[in-house]
């Protein structure tokens, strides 16, 4: 087999045999494959696209490419759950201790931030104390004693993932369908869940930007769950704005405790409410996914959520007392407001705006290796719908350089323009746009 007629037969549109897509990644991560040609191969792909069986193939090749780990001591179906690209997406902090609370296993290997959106893993770090680092075997045993561990991925979990995502990120080839397929579902499935939850995001902020696509997208990563035999379902929900009301670390972590209280922002409770829903389904702890949402309601009501929230926090060496008092959670030293210009109504607040704002005040990273400020964010103060007046405070940005310096003055414009207002009332944007169910169907979900 030669790399170079698998290259052309891509390029001139034919499907590729199992063994031709094992030959090319497994060629790839060991250097007998060099950059050039996988850059050619997923230049082809870009054009060509794959078929099902492709997709899969792909998937398991790289799945293969490196270390996999087993969840099988772990009594009880093992669900994960994955949200793609999102903007102050809270849901993980929110979900993992929810979730576990009525009786799921949680067993999360979660990723750092990059870019314009936040990693589950420097949310949780901004609590003093809180390790990530825990070893699989660590991780199982802190799953059986609490019932939830949040961790970073271990280091050999799918390279061949790694080599590609930096490859396509400057050859242009990000942003083809069944490699992002194959590349979401290769770290689950090598991350060892029995059943997935997918939250595919369209409009601003997501890598596909309407429903189609997106449908097309959580439609490809049902198939591979299920060619893998992985009980799989996935919502795709609205980005038309970010999720909640902060974006940013430890105001991210503040938000998860007020939404394990009750009192959190309705857009990101009603997420957390369908996905955790899904999620105690396929554990087969719910007899519906709403049967799952009723129960998740009287989880919150009851305490028990923030109680396991606590429980998580402690059994990974973190400070439990944030719980009850925010004043130990990291505080950023200067906060700017964004204001108003003009009188009206929100329509739109573009979601990847304010991820690059809150990026600029130090809450993510541009590079991979960059250090980030825990208490540097962005609290939106008016959400899609609300009135606003000439001069009144649309968000409040918090950070560490000083309130005129050029990062504070960039990121207080771009979020002044990620905000759309309009002369009329808006109503509420639906959050669930659509629902592919586990044998792989598609509904439109009509929101009125
Ligand atoms: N996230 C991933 O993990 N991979 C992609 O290709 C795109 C988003
Ligand atoms: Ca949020």
């Amino acid at each position: 087999m030669r790399a170079y007629d698998i290259i052309l037969k891509k390029r001139n549109r034919s499907a590729l045999s199992r063994e031709e897509i094992d030959y090319l990644v497994s060629g790839y991560v060991s250097g007998a494959v060099p950059d050039y040609q996988m850059a050619a191969f997923a230049m082809a792909v870009y054009f060509q696209g794959m078929t099902r069986a492709e997709t899969l193939d792909l998937t398991l090749a790289m799945v293969a490419s490196g270390d996999t780990v087993s969840l099988a001591e772990i009594p009880g179906i093992k669900v994960d759950k994955h949200s793609t690209g999102g903007v102050g997406d809270t849901t993980t902090l929110v979900l993992a201790p929810l979730v576990a609370a009525a009786g799921a296993p949680v067993a999360k290997m979660s990723g750092r931030g990059l870019g314009h959106t936040g990693g589950t893993l420097d949310k949780l770090e901004a609590i003093p104390g809180f390790t990530a680092a825990l070893s699989a075997a660590a991780m199982i045993r802190a799953v059986r004693e609490v019932g939830v561990a949040v961790v970073g991925q271990t280091a050999n979990l799918v390279p061949a993932d790694k080599m590609l995502y930096a490859l396509r990120d400057v050859t242009a080839t990000v942003d083809s369908l069944p490699l992002i397929a194959a590349s979401i579902m290769s770290k689950k499935l090598a991350a060892g869940a029995d059943a997935l939850v997918l939250d595919v995001k369209t409009g601003d902020g997501a890598f596909l930007k309407d429903l189609e696509a997106a449908a097309a997208l959580a439609g490809a990563m049902v198939e591979i769950g299920l060619g893998a035999g992985r009980e799989t379902v996935a919502l795709i929900t609205n980005m038309d704005q970010p999720l909640g009301r902060a974006v940013g670390n430890a105001l991210e972590v503040e938000e998860a405790i007020l939404t394990l209280q009750g009192r959190g922002p309705a857009d990101l409770e009603a997420l957390c409410l369908l996905l955790g829903g899904e999620m105690l389904h396929l554990a087969g702890i719910a007899a519906s996914p709403a049967a799952g949402q009723e129960k998740l309601r009287g989880i919150i009501a009851g305490g028990e959520g923030l109680a396991k929230f606590r429980e998580l926090i402690r059994s990974q060496q973190g400070d439990a007392r944030v719980a009850e008092d925010f004043s130990l959670l990291p505080r950023a030293r200067t906060r700017v407001p964004v204001k108003s210009p003009t009188d009206g109504y929100v329509r739109r607040i573009k979601a990847e705006a304010v991820g690059r704002g809150a990026m600029l005040l130090g809450a993510g990273r541009e590079t991979k290796d960059a250090a980030i400020d825990p208490a540097a964010g962005i609290i939106l103060l008016k959400k899609i719908g609300d009135p606003v007046s000439a001069g009144e405070p649309l968000a409040e940005l918090h950070t560490g350089h000083g309130p005129l310096s050029p990062p504070v003055e960039a990121a207080r414009r771009l979020v002044l323009d990620a905000f759309e207002c309009g002369a009329e009332p808006v109503p509420q944007p639906p959050l669930l746009l659509g629902r592919v169910d586990r044998s792989g169907c598609f509904r439109r979900i009509n929101n009125g």
